[in-house]
């Protein structure tokens, strides 16, 4: 069965000022592998579970028309109201029920979303709307980031993982397809030819605000938030402190870096 997450606009809103886009490495793991497979230049990728537009937004350069999709019109309404290049459009629509032809899609993504999907489903309808040839990648960021700053680095990943570590309690029985690096994304994908890579690692440049905001932008955050909103902000509020004084900085402004692992699954329909 589909999960629905993410649907609030007050959580769409947050997703789409805090969440990242694909760093260069899983862009060019997934765009090596489309050209390997012959599968780029064309005509027509589709970005399901696309979010306010993270990972459709860099398909725009590679494709005559890119279609974002999400059960979310929250989030589709955020993606609209940040659009990138003008071949690229959204619509509301369920990963398992895609508005698409047979065999009418050249490459079909989805970032950090297939594991929120009726996982049996979208793979069926992955391989009807796919053309012969066409390609999936499917990619997850994992939650064992790092956060680099000068020599304390250590000891902020640390304080990042215990708030994580807090949040997790709160998440979704899904995150365990993330949890075990998409093994079975990979397995339901019902293509002979599949890989999949559970090594990209992306530096991102962030600020110690954008690190607590992607907390706040998590989906077990949100949860715990309901459950117990004094709680929630009091965890926000006590890590932020604590990575400033660790810093030794008083600004939330301070720029960080955020390591981020990626895992992705890629792979071609027969001819
Ligand atoms: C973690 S967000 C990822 C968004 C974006 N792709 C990104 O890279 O940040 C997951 C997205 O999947 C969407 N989603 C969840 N279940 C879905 C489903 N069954 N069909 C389509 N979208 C779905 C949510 O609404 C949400 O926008």
């Amino acid at each position: 069965m589909a999960t629905k997450r993410f649907e609030g606009r007050e959580h769409a809103a947050v997703y789409q000022k805090y969440r990242f886009a694909p760093g260069k490495e899983l862009k060019q793991t997934i765009l090596s592998y489309l050209q390997e497979k012959k599968a780029i230049p064309a005509e027509l990728a589709v970005d399901v579970g696309c979010g306010s537009g993270q990972g459709t937004h860099f398909l725009g350069e590679h494709f005559k028309k890119v279609v974002g999709t999400d059960i979310s019109a929250a989030q589709i309404q955020e993606a609209k109201d940040n659009p990138g290049m003008p071949n690229i459009s959204y619509l509301v629509c369920p990963a398992e029920e895609l508005p698409f032809q047979d065999g009418s899609v050249d490459v079909l993504t989805s970032f950090t979303a297939a594991h929120w999907f009726d996982i049996e489903r979208f793979m069926r309808e992955a391989e009807r709307v796919l053309r012969p040839g066409g390609c999936v990648a499917i990619s997850t960021y994992t939650v064992d980031m790092s956060v680099r700053y000068g020599d304390c680095s250590e000891k902020l990943t640390q304080i990042f993982r215990e708030c994580w570590d807090q949040m997790l309690k709160y998440s979704h029985a899904r995150v365990k397809y993330v949890l075990d690096n998409y093994q079975v994304i990979f397995e339901a994908l019902p293509f002979p030819d599949k890989k999949r890579v559970t090594d990209i690692y992306d530096p991102i440049p962030m600020t110690v605000e954008g690190v607590v905001g992607y907390m706040e932008s998590a989906s077990s955050y949100q949860t715990f938030k309901k459950s117990d909103p004094t709680a929630a902000t009091s965890l926000l509020q006590e890590t932020e402190k604590r990575m400033l004084e660790t810093m030794g900085v008083s600004s939330r402004e301070t720029p960080v870096e955020f390591l981020v692992r990626h895992v992705c699954v890629l792979g071609c329909k027969g001819r």
